[in-house]
């Protein structure tokens, strides 16, 4: 049933009216209701009453659970901004129990004072309510049983840890210039975690825009809680055991992120500001001549004229397509912020501000447009929660489309509203919600800015990516926004804000990025260098080093700090900083590879330890709470900074068990546990510190070294470097084979994924990509053989050649393919062969190949 949101507010107060005064009365009854459900629907989920109080818990999977708690006979709009409707609708059969249901994951059970109490079908207790829900009022608390050894992960861009137990946060979306470390909250709101219990995880979501709060065992180490100011009950279960499964879980319930652009992921330039043109393109010059890899320039608000959104300031700017046109042609994209206040400017031909006002599309404060003061001065604010003003929104970005820019930048959309103390909108600001047909399940209604507050921004990037879907069908929307929501991951991607110049902040990049990435937000960066403040020569060069291997490496500094861009501290540093940037293009294949995954599963692009080792340890804990500083790139890469990245003292690196490579160097380090107690080689410049084979490993820090590890038995695609992901790669396609170990066990997988398409549009839909699935296997006989064993799509790659490159596998001298000897090529890191490799065999293009052996669709290459 749907009610109007007032209605709502005073039929919650009546409730809890009742309850108090029923209370000592009230028999609990349980209707396993849809038991009897109707021919080919499922049976579930249940409901139980008690005290005027109804807990209904579904299952929406066998491991997925939605739990509402409501007034009797009142439930709540069955609707959200955060969950996709398939996934909200979802249900499968349950099996009924006396005191709940059963899935063939999950045990439910609820108490008669509705204590909701969730358990694997081994009996493994997952969740359970240390108290019945609380209600004051509108406001609510839900208490859940917490134990030593439980940890918790997510909540989005929080500060802090990467393990949030022991703390408390506060969920509403602040425009915190120069936040520390112990600032919240910050600018998003995400409320989802993931709590993982000896091995055991679980994803928990709680559906409510309100103001939440989330305590982690802080005012009491034996519970957390989940509050509210307001709103519905409305929270989502996730069973993995692995925190792998609950992270793709999640995706399934708020979407994933989608498929960038290429381009996106390569470096990006920006400031507050450049200008005025002459200095764009100096800075575009000199990151040519000086050969920095680099794919975007950002241009932030001193394009525009007096911070009018959707505007150009023309004395500093003139020809402003013919500056985008020419750095297009030099391959660099350009994104332009298009903040979301608009200047209020009635009658002067300000069109953001006449059309917005003749389709009736700003807040509303007292019958009248909300005024509020941001950049432009006195602004009004789209009423983002309507689709037709999302709508409105989207078409403001026509000339700019045409213009040339290639993404956009909402920043500010908390709402951030200058000189309140409380940063944003007056409470009592009215939002229209209208979303017809999109699912969502509201009922077209007015709600004040309470509710809508957490919302705003997602809705905001929803407007910009949907209205340049709408201009541009068939191409990908690269949109970054500051503030969102649970599901805003389908829109835009984000950054951390206006962080700082200092040690502690570079520091702070993993485990804000891990923890925004198990949140949905797997395409996330923090601005290089710092924004507030001045960098010193070395902070910026570690910076630059590290955020090569983050998924937005974006260099970005406040007004009046001094230069930031690589070549600042003079040639030695602008080596190092090149030099990584390098990588980080070499490295396109599996960082793209690796996206396109992101894009199907939700994985994110920077994971932590526990993600791909959840048994690192034997207790259960996660790995990644021994080693800070550490975390994947992608499947494969491990990266380990320094913990105290300020700090000279050698500092430990944690790797799993197993046996591990030297990205760098190639040197095999065998981590594998032995009774023996022996270790295999060790790079030289690292040695080992104890006997044990799981002792860390200490690195001395030195200020162009930052450790790179692969795991034995991972196929990397790399390609020839390029000055832009636009400039076509000369050479063959690399595919980097870290030989497993000769003894490995059969089971231990060697393998590696490469996908591919033509970077910017939607035809892979159409089946206009490549995806080659590579095995190889290390044989008795001691040979080592690559196989091709999958391959699918139809996309012609720049590349005509494939080149397996073997490290870890000691003087080789022969190869062959299909009884073919290859010729063997000496390398820095092993050897490798070349073979060609038409990605269609039968096309035109193919016949001019000079190929004296063209490999079949699928192929092997052994080398001996
Ligand atoms: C905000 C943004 C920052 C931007 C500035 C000017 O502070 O967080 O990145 O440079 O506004 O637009």
């Amino acid at each position: 049933m749907v009610r109007p949101h007032s209605a709502l507010i005073v039929s919650a107060r009546f409730y809890v009216a009742l309850l108090l005064a029923v209370l000592p009365l009230a028999p609990p009854c349980l209707f396993a209701q849809e038991q009897v459900a109707s021919a080919g629907q499922p049976v579930g989920g249940t409901e139980r009453s008690a005290n005027g109080q109804t807990l209904r818990v579904d299952a929406l999977r066998p491991d997925v659970l939605r739990v509402r708690l409501y007034p009797a006979g009142a439930p709540a709009e069955d609707a959200s901004w955060a969950v996709l409707p398939a996934s909200r609708t979802a249900r499968v059969d349950v099996s009924p129990t006396s005191d709940g249901f059963t899935t063939s994951a999950l045990a439910v059970s609820i108490a008669a004072d509705l204590r909701l109490r969730v358990t694997d079908r081994a009996g493994n207790v997952l969740q359970e309510d240390a108290a019945p829900p609380r209600r004051d009022g509108t406001a609510f608390t839900l208490s859940k049983a917490q134990t030593p050894d439980d940890h918790f992960f997510g909540l989005g861009d929080k500060p802090g840890p990467l393990d949030r137990v022991g703390m408390t946060f506060t969920l509403w979306n602040t425009d915190n210039f120069g936040w520390q470390e112990s600032t919240d909250p910050i600018y998003k709101s995400i409320p989802f975690f993931l709590e993982e219990h000896a091995g055991r995880t679980l994803g928990v979501l709680l559906d409510n825009t309100f103001r939440t709060g989330f305590d982690f065992g802080h005012l009491d180490p034996k519970r957390y809680t989940l509050s509210a100011a307001d709103g519905p009950i409305d929270y989502y279960l996730l069973y993995g055991p692995e925190a792998k499964q609950v992270v793709e879980t999640y995706a399934w319930l708020t979407g994933p992120t989608p498929l960038p652009p290429l381009w996106s992921l390569g470096y990006q330039q920006s400031r507050y500001s450049y200008y005025p043109r002459a200095r764009v393109e100096e800075v575009a010059a000199r990151l040519r001549a000086d050969r920095i890899p680099t794919d975007v320039i950002w241009l932030d608000i001193d394009y525009q004229d007096r911070n009018r959104p959707f505007t150009v300031d023309p004395q500093r700017f003139p020809n402003f397509p013919g500056l985008l046109h020419n750095l297009a042609a030099d391959h660099f994209h350009t994104v332009l912020i298009t903040d979301l206040h608009i200047a209020d400017l009635p009658n002067q031909g300000y069109t953001p501000y006449d059309t917005g006002e003749a389709g009736d599309h700003f807040v509303k404060r007292n019958g009248a447009d909300y005024v509020g003061p941001v950049w432009p001065g006195p602004s009004v604010f789209p009423d983002f929660t309507q689709a037709s003003t999302r709508v409105w929104w989207g078409g403001l970005y026509k000339q700019f489309v045409a213009d040339g820019a290639s993404g956009f930048w909402n920043d500010m959309n908390e709402p951030a509203v200058f000189r309140y103390p409380s940063k944003t909108m007056p409470d009592d600001v009215q939002h229209r919600i209208d979303e017809p047909n999109t699912g969502e399940g509201f009922a077209k209604r007015t709600a004040t800015h309470l509710e809508i507050h957490n919302v705003y921004g997602m809705e905001n990037s929803r407007g910009t990516f949907e209205g340049l879907l709408a201009l541009q069908p068939n191409v990908r929307p690269f949109v970054m926004t500051r503030a969102s929501f649970a599901g805003g991951q389908r829109y835009a991607t984000t950054w951390t804000g206006d962080n700082s110049s200092t040690w502690n902040h570079l520091r702070q990049t993993t485990p804000q990025l891990l923890n925004l990435g198990l949140s949905g937000f797997a395409m996330a960066g923090a601005d290089v260098g710092g924004f507030a403040g001045s960098p010193s020569p070395d902070l910026l060069t570690r910076w630059l080093m590290l955020s090569a291997f983050q998924p937005i490496d974006r260099d970005h500094a406040a007004k009046g700090t001094r230069d930031h861009e690589p070549w600042v501290d003079g040639p030695a540093h602008e080596a190092i900083r090149r030099r990584f940037i390098e990588e980080r293009y070499r490295l396109m294949p599996y960082l793209y590879t690796t996206a396109e995954e992101m894009s199907r599963t939700g994985l994110p692009i920077l994971r932590p330890l526990f993600l791909e080792f959840p048994h690192a340890n034997a207790d259960g804990h996660p790995l990644d709470l021994d080693a800070h500083g550490e975390f994947l790139f992608g499947p494969h890469l491990l990266v380990a900074d320094n913990p105290s990245p300020d700090e000279v003292a050698p500092y430990e690196v944690h790797l799993p068990s197993g046996v591990w490579y030297d990205y760098w160097t190639g040197a095999t380090l065998d981590r594998r546990v032995s009774a023996a107690s022996g270790t295999g080689a060790l790079d030289a410049e690292i040695r080992d510190a104890g006997p044990a084979a799981l002792a860390p490993l200490m690195v001395t820090p030195t200020l162009e070294k930052l450790p790179v590890y692969v795991r034995a038995g991972a196929i990397v695609p790399m390609q020839p470097l390029t000055q832009s992901t636009g400039e076509t790669p000369s050479g063959p396609l690399t595919l980097r084979v870290f030989a497993p170990a000769a003894t490995a066990a059969p089971t231990d997988v060697c393998q590696g994924d490469l996908y591919t398409d033509d970077g910017d549009s939607y035809n892979f839909r159409k089946g206009q990509y490549l995806r080659l699935q590579f095995s190889c296997t290390r044989a008795a006989d001691d040979s080592l053989t690559v196989t091709l064993a999958r391959q699918t799509g139809s996309f012609t790659p720049w590349w005509t050649a494939l080149r397996f490159e073997v490290v870890g596998f000691p003087a080789k001298t022969a190869a062959s393919s299909a009884g073919n000897s290859l010729a063997l090529e000496t390398t820095p890191l092993g050897v490798a062969v070349t073979v060609p490799f038409p990605a269609k065999p039968a096309a035109a293009a193919t016949a001019k190949r000079k190929s004296p052996a063209v490999p079949p669709q699928t192929f092997s290459v052994t080398f001996r």
